[in-house]
């Protein structure tokens, strides 16, 4: 059976997914590739990372040829003796024990003093923000600077930026006492700048970024938190102190209310019978602060919605309006992810005109 048809199917099944994956790791330019890391936070754990996998990697090479070679070797030959037996050599237990054990000492040191290294709270001109894991997107509020924005965090380049991780659930009722529902567990993940520190519920976790230069870094959401958790992604936008500077003004500029044509009727659909306002805050609008939803007061100023789903146009904006569950799957009955709003598809097409004045 192994030698016939269904033994080499198997083996043929069994080899293709592991060829694939092994095939995945060849990407260049990956944009999350923790080999190429662009921070002094990443080149920390790169530091470490590098000498542990080299290390162990020898040793695999080193165990596993011992043994493919003994198995060919010493294989079962009619007429042949038994090979000779180690069983009982004290030089040689003596020796797979300690070696093994000075190399996790070798290992260990190094990563006990990164893991503290890495936890301790930077100095200098430290930049706080706060981050929101909601299901399934990224809110970022800056309680230094009084803005707010969604998916896409902008930092300065060569300051560290310390993070706060939170978790909660706005569109779910709190319990007494609490100004928000507590949320699900979520890692918050930028794997050229730092590692991933999980986001869990009832806690604050800390992480710092530092970028090196000006860029734009892919990230995700890295522990599973339910329906989208693949669809949790997120961007880093290292910007120089001036750049930034400037994009931090931009953000604190109210909306300008539309002064006529579709925007403008779009805006009384954001405010009104589109029930936008429940959820969504804009800047500068009465009663607009809701943080169930992205803040939107400066939607086109991001180039993808939907955490890092969909790049902003028109006309994906429409789709998503139309129907967001189908773009992306949410619960929205249970108070997680944008519901089907009652409009039209003229007045989807007027609160699609209304977010392009959102710059
Ligand atoms: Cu959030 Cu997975």
């Amino acid at each position: 059976m192994w030698r016939g048809l269904g033994g080499r199917m198997r083996r043929l099944k069994l080899a293709v997914p592991a060829a694939l994956v092994f095939l995945a790791g060849c990407a260049k330019d990956a944009p999350q590739d923790t080999f190429d890391v662009d921070g002094p936070i990443a080149q920390k754990i790169d530091n470490l990372q590098v000498p542990v996998f080299l290390i162990a990697g020898a040793v695999f090479l080193l165990v596993q040829g011992l043994l493919v070679a003994t198995i060919i070797r010493h294989r079962h030959r009619p007429g042949r003796p038994d090979p000779v037996q180690v069983h009982g050599n004290t030089k040689l237990e003596f020796g797979w024990t300690v070696v093994p054990a000075l190399l996790l000492v070798a290992v260990a040191f190094p990563t006990v003093f990164t893991i503290f290294d890495l936890s301790r709270e930077p100095k200098g001109d430290v930049l706080p923000v706060e981050v929101y894991g909601h299901m399934w997107w990224w809110e970022y509020r800056y309680p230094t600077l009084g803005i707010s924005t969604a998916n896409e965090l902008h930092i300065p380049t060569g300051r560290p930026v310390r993070l706060d991780l939170h978790t909660i659930e706005p569109g779910i009722p709190p319990a007494k006492g609490q100004e928000f529902a507590q949320g699900v567990l979520h890692s918050f993940w930028v794997p050229k700048l730092a590692g991933k520190q999980d986001v869990v519920p009832g806690r604050v976790n800390k992480l710092t970024l530092i970028a090196n230069k000006a860029d734009t870094y892919d990230g995700q959401c890295a522990e599973y938190c339910n329906l989208s958790h693949a669809n949790m992604r997120l961007k880093v936008i290292s910007q120089t102190p001036l750049e930034f500077d400037k994009w931090v003004e931009d953000q604190k500029k109210p909306i300008t209310p539309p002064a006529g044509g579709d925007a403008a009727a779009g805006f009384e659909l954001f405010k009104g019978k589109g029930t936008c306002i429940g959820c969504h805050t804009l800047g500068g609008v009465e009663g607009a602060v809701a943080r169930v939803g992205p803040n939107l007061t400066h939607l086109m100023d991001r180039t993808t919605f939907a955490a890092g789903l969909f790049p902003v146009t028109p006309e994906l904006l429409k789709k998503w309006i139309s129907d967001p569950s189908a773009m992306k799957p949410m619960r929205p009955e249970q108070g997680t992810g944008m519901p089907k709003v009652p409009l039209s598809e003229t007045e989807i097409d007027q609160l699609v005109a209304f977010l392009e004045t959102l710059k």
